[in-house]
């Protein structure tokens, strides 16, 4: 079975946990992709949604689902999103999208946060996918040096400009063996906007699509 039709599954089983909700935030990428097209047959209930980039925003526009403003709704009930890499403690890498500050942000903002993915992104340790770090672009040669210090490999993102207006160094070469510590010890790079690990704050419940046709729930 394709991967597509497991994301497809896994994002479609997400809807029911949208229910009554008002409003929710939906996060970037193909998952996301398939699970704003089922949002669209129960757009109806909904006030709107909080959108986590540009191109989030268009796909829900193109569905007439009303995007709302974070700032104007308050904490959210719910978020949705994908993610690059998830381990069974629902740590993820995310933002292979390049989407991952406004998703942080979200999902700092939501009391629930659902990760839908195909079950080729759930791993043992973090880290074969190159962890992306959003970086302001004055301190690019910089944050570049600091994480090579800290046995990073980083590699700028080629014709990439962020919804932020800033740059991606996708950084390879790490095995993530406390994905907590790293995320605390990355941010505080002088210049780093956002490390796209979401180890902090992981997700709540994973609907992972498995190549039986089904798909498996797991919590933390
Ligand atoms: C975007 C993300 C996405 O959730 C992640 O890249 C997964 O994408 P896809 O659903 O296309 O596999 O973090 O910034």
């Amino acid at each position: 079975m394709a991967n597509d039709e497991l994301k497809k599954r896994a994002a479609e089983a997400a809807l029911e946990y949208v229910e009554d909700l008002d409003v929710i935030g939906v996060g970037t990428g193909s998952t996301i992709g398939y699970f704003i097209a089922a949002l669209s047959r129960i757009k109806h209930r909904l006030d709107g949604v909080v959108s986590s980039s540009e191109a989030t925003t268009q796909l829900l526009k193109a569905n007439k689902i009303p995007v709302l403003d974070l700032n104007a709704v308050g904490p959210l009930p719910l978020y949705i999103d994908g993610a690059d890499e998830v381990t069974h403690h629902l740590q993820m890498i995310k933002g292979g999208g390049g989407a991952l500050t406004r998703e942080k942000i979200i999902a700092a903002a939501s009391e629930q946060f659902i990760c839908t993915a195909d079950q080729s992104k759930l791993v043992d340790i973090l880290g074969a996918f190159p962890l992306p770090v959003e970086v302001i672009p004055m301190a690019r040669s910089h944050v570049g040096r600091e994480l090579l210090k800290r046995g990073g490999q980083p590699v700028l993102r080629e014709n990439f400009i962020t919804d932020n207006g800033n740059l991606i160094l996708d950084v390879y070469n790490l095995h993530i063996l406390e994905p907590a510590k790293l995320e605390a010890k990355f941010n505080n790079i002088a210049g780093v906007v956002t490390v796209g690990l979401f180890a902090l704050r992981p997700a709540d419940v994973l609907l992972l699509g498995t190549s039986d046709g089904g798909v498996q729930t797991i919590r933390i």
